[in-house]
């Protein structure tokens, strides 16, 4: 006997051993990271099914340590759809942002320049934390530990995903499929080839980054240009800060102690924020590698790339998060509108909206890594130059004022 049950427009079919091997949704959304997470809630909020599949545990993805330096339009959409509450009470407002080079440090005041535009300082983790519990409490469909999750017709009406789980291979049909699945994804991967065109750049060198429970540098972020290499003060609360320095792309984290670390991290910065730094034991010691990274277009047939599925930014500008919203928010206006009343421009359009943006965030997070790193730099020019582009901005308030747009975020 076939059992069917109807979940709210899923259908669950159950063969005769009661195996789930046929599912319907109208949005099937590889990966469980905060581009696919918040997608199933903006949609869910306007009445459209959609099912995640995630390739690792909850555990595994709220383990991943990432930096959390938030857009205004970031936070607004998060709250639209009633996973703010935590930022508001938890998240730190920054109304500025300081660099720090030739032994001082000047305060770029954000709020001041931009109307009153600010960024929250708030984990990562914690937004995917928030988003996981949000989508928990709505009955949103999570299913984790996906195995070779393959895409389907993708040039038909009707596209589809299959997985492994616990042995069976499942078939979930769609409408539409989102790959929200990450720069190791497979959705950009099943664009046939030809139909994508990738635009990259590797830096030679990386951030070795640490986690302490002890008290910020400062109680904004500081970033540092020196001739030793870039500098990064952040942190996550009020006694758990996060560290940063530049160091070869290819750099042994276990040739790092803790005692070599704030050593190098005090060496890089201005002596009078040295002295106020309090060392203490790492909790966590990794190293970023820095890349920038376009995939074009973001669609494929009815597949969607958002997020660092279809882009990478170095970690610079603090916009890999913020741009993955600003997708997901644009993706989702035009889903919303295909089912409201059939309008399918907003998902026509959708590659090249959100590819205006991000071509606008990856040059400033360009911008703030060739102005803030070490450079390989035979003769010195190219330091002298960093120096004056330092002076030059700090000195003119139109030269902060376009730095600071670009950091509070441009509008979607
Ligand atoms: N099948 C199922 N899930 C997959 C697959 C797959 N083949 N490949 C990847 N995934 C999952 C990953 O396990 C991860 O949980 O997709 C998710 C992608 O999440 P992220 O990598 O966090 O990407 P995104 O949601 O776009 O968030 C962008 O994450 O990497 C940071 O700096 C980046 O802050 C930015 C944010
Ligand atoms: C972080 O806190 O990890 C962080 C902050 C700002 C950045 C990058 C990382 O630009």
């Amino acid at each position: 006997m076939r059992l069917t049950c109807l979940v709210r427009r899923k259908i669950m079919v159950r063969d005769e051993r009661g195996r789930g091997v046929q599912m319907k949704t109208q949005v099937g959304i590889i990966g469980g990271g905060p581009a696919g997470l918040l997608l199933s809630q903006i949609l869910h909020v306007n009445g459209i099914d959609s099912v995640i599949l995630e390739r690792q545990t909850r555990e595994y993805v709220l383990g991943r340590i990432r930096a959390g330096v938030l857009e205004q339009g970031l936070t607004d959409t998060l709250r639209r759809v009633d996973v703010g509450d935590r930022i508001d009470r938890e998240g730190q407002v920054h109304g500025g942002v300081n660099l720090a080079f030739g032994g001082r440090m000047v305060r770029i005041d954000l709020e001041g320049l931009t109307g009153g535009k600010t960024v929250t300082v708030y984990g990562q983790t914690e937004v995917t934390r928030d988003l996981y519990e949000a989508r928990d409490a709505m009955g949103g469909v999570i299913i984790d530990e996906t195995e070779d999750v393959t895409p389907h017709d993708l040039t038909t009406d009707t596209p589809a995903l299959s997985y492994r789980k616990d042995g069976e291979v499942h078939r979930i049909e769609c409408d539409f499929v989102a790959a929200c699945d990450g720069f190791h994804g497979v959705g950009r991967q099943s664009f046939p080839s030809g139909s994508l065109k990738t635009y990259e750049k590797v830096y030679p060198f990386g951030w070795l980054g640490i986690l302490s429970r002890t008290k910020p540098a400062n109680h904004e972020l500081i970033y540092g240009n020196h001739e030793r290499g870039f500098v990064l003060c952040s942190m996550r609360e009020e006694r758990l800060s996060r560290y940063y320095v530049q160091v070869a792309a290819d750099e042994d984290v276990d040739a790092w102690s803790d005692e070599r670390f704030w050593d190098e991290l005090c060496r890089r910065l201005p002596e009078d924020v040295a002295a106020g730094i309090e060392q203490g034991p790492s909790i966590e010691k990794s190293l970023t590698p820095l890349r920038s990274f376009v995939a074009e277009p973001l669609n494929y047939g009815r597949l969607f790339l958002a997020g660092d599925a279809g882009h990478i930014v170095p970690p610079t500008g603090a916009k890999g998060l913020n741009l993955a919203v600003a997708d997901v928010h644009y993706l989702s206006e035009g889903l919303i509108s295909y089912y409201g009343s059939g309008d399918e421009s907003g998902l026509r359009s959708y590659s090249k909206r959100a590819l205006r943006r991000i071509w606008k965030a990856e040059r400033f997070s360009w911008w703030m890594t060739m102005l803030m790193h070490k450079l390989a730099d035979d003769d010195g020019f190219g330091g002298k130059v960093q120096r004056a582009e330092l002076e030059y901005l700090t000195g003119s308030q139109a030269a902060m004022t376009a730095l600071e747009e670009n950091y509070v975020g441009l509008p979607y």
